[in-house]
């Protein structure tokens, strides 16, 4: 008798042979009764789930937040609390490329977190930057749409992300930054994370501060060139996946630095830019980033689909002493991430185990597809109402955030007016050195190949306004590159009405 188990059906019953398909005589045709073969083949076609609709491409592993810094004045979020050592898991992608893209493509690179907090899950899902290309929601399927395929050739159209951009100013700082030396990361380990967005930190007294997040990688930064991305692409196409799961199974562990900013309400009614657009980074000479401590990697995931791929992560998750701010993308994420779950992975996505909270879960939510938590969640048969006389789970207040005074007129504002989009970027575009400056020049002329000279020539005048030398250096590139002459259009920096 052999000690290997017995295979079975799904149903548990033996299979007898999984060998040799059910026919009429050896040489066929094939029985319908043949069940087995059936399933097999049925589950083969659903063994695949919708990729997620950008960030399709990802590596991730599971490590630990370590709080070694003192915040208690800002947040009374436990995880947070000096000592407090919380379970977590990260996500890192490319944006616009399918599932099956190579990793080491120009792009921004996704950074998601989820932390198993003992007050529920805490997720953090952010960049590689701290800014981004748009700041109104509105906008932002149409800057997805730039940059992925074109309808009718089916191939990537840096026409339509040039245009896209140049009609965008408030994308020149993100550009920027992505077409710098940080726009390709070597490997996940070697880059930052940021959560980008402003949120705010409540405290037990009641009080709100606005906070910025960052994760710096204490591997160093570390870059390739395009050159060095395409040779490497073309001998590998999974040079992040290689690099993050083959560290963490030799034992080298990368970690990030944790810092905030705080800015409290009263300083964000005076700040020369709104602290709430996901455009603009707050000056660290105006806010200093206070270390508040550690997170490592250090356990791959034993199933790359159930754990990594089936993470749902969602700036809707919060905790107590954590939340949102009025930033509008920001906002707008609240609803998008769990509604992409839903149909992504289904209505019960948070049952799914990477998805589960680490603390006691009590919901009134019933039923629907997949529900294998025994129908609901309350603890109680009868209490699958609420309110109710039998004990049912109950609200509590003191996860109550202060109230946020809220003033104006509604209606649609140009998110445009009153904003300099010109001056962050400038301030980037000084730090860098020569070399850095040389290859910004060469990656952006690289990216516009093929780009009609009106739009370059749109986005030209964008670059003359952050720094002449910036507008020289691409328009020379562009001229080395490609032969690229002036047009006779002489174009004006616009924005779209
Ligand atoms: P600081 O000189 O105080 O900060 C500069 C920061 O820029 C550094 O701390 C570093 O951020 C980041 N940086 C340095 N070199 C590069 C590079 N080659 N590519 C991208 N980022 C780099 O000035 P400010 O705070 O006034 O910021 C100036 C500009 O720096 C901003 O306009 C923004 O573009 C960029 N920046 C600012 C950040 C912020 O939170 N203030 C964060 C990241 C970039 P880090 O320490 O995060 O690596
Ligand atoms: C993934 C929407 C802006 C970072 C996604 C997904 C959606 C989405 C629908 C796929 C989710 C899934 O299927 O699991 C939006 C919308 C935005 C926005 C509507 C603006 C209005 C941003 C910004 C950031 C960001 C500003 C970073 C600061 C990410 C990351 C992922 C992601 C990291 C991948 C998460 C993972 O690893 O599973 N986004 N996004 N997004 N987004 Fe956004």
């Amino acid at each position: 008798m052999s000690d290997r188990p017995t295979m079975t059906t799904t149903a548990g019953a033996p299979v007898p042979d999984n060998q040799n398909t059910m026919t009429a005589g050896p040489r066929g045709g094939v029985m319908l009764q043949d069940y087995q073969l059936i399933e097999k083949l049925a589950h083969q076609n659903r063994e695949r789930i919708p990729e997620r609709v950008v960030h399709a491409k990802g590596w991730g592993a599971f490590g630990t937040l370590k709080i070694t810094g003192d915040i208690s004045k800002f947040t009374k979020a436990k995880c947070l609390q000096p000592g407090a050592e919380t379970p977590m898991l990260a996500r890192f992608s490319t944006v616009a490329g399918e599932m099956g893209a190579a990793d080491h493509e120009r792009d921004v690179r996704g950074f998601a977190l989820k932390f198993y907090t003992q007050e529920g899950n805490w997720d953090l899902v952010g960049n590689n930057t701290p800014v981004f290309f748009v700041r109104d929601p509105y906008k932002f399927p149409d800057f997805i749409h730039t940059q992925k395929r074109h309808p009718k050739t089916n191939l990537r159209s840096a026409t339509a992300m040039w245009d896209f951009w140049s009609l965008s100013p408030e994308s020149l700082h993100q550009v920027t930054i992505l077409m710098s030396d940080r726009g390709l990361p070597v490997d996940p380990m070697h880059m930052n994370g940021y959560g980008s967005h402003t949120y705010s930190f409540w405290n037990d007294a009641g009080e709100r501060y606005w906070v910025k997040f960052h994760f710096k990688t204490e591997q160093g930064h570390k870059h390739f060139t395009n050159e060095e991305g395409e040779a490497l692409i073309g001998k590998t196409r999974e040079g992040y996946q290689e690099a993050l799961f083959g560290g963490i199974e030799r034992g080298e562990f990368p970690r990030w630095k944790v810092q905030v900013q705080v800015m409290n309400e009263a300083e964000a009614e005076t700040t020369s830019y709104n602290p709430f657009d996901l455009t603009k980074v707050w000056p660290h000479s105006e806010f200093p980033p206070i270390d508040i401590g550690t997170m490592e990697l250090n356990r791959n995931a034993e199933n790359y689909f159930a754990e990594i791929e089936q993470a749902a992560f969602s700036p809707s998750n919060i905790v107590p002493g954590i939340s949102y701010s009025p930033d509008k993308m920001l906002q707008a994420r609240v609803f998008s991430y769990a509604d992409a779950h839903r149909y992504r992975l289904g209505t019960h996505y948070e049952n799914i185990p990477v998805n589960q909270p680490k603390c006691p879960v009590h919901h009134y939510h019933r039923d629907g597809q997949m529900n294998t938590y025994g129908g609901i969640r309350t603890g109680n048969p009868d209490a699958y109402y609420e309110p109710n006389s039998v004990n049912g789970p109950f609200e509590d207040a003191s996860a109550k955030e202060p109230p946020l005074a809220i003033e104006g007129d509604m209606g649609r504002f140009n998110h445009r007016d009153g904003n300099d989009d010109y001056g962050q970027p400038r301030a980037l575009f000084n730090l860098f050195d020569a070399g850095q400056r040389a290859r910004l020049f060469s990656n952006i002329a690289a990216a516009m190949g093929g780009v009609p000279g009106e739009i370059v020539e749109r986005q030209l005048a964008h670059f003359k306004l952050v720094h002449p030398d910036y507008e020289a250096g691409v328009r020379a590139a562009l001229e080395h590159m490609h032969g690229y002459k002036a047009d006779t259009i002489s174009a004006q920096p616009t924005a779209a009405e």
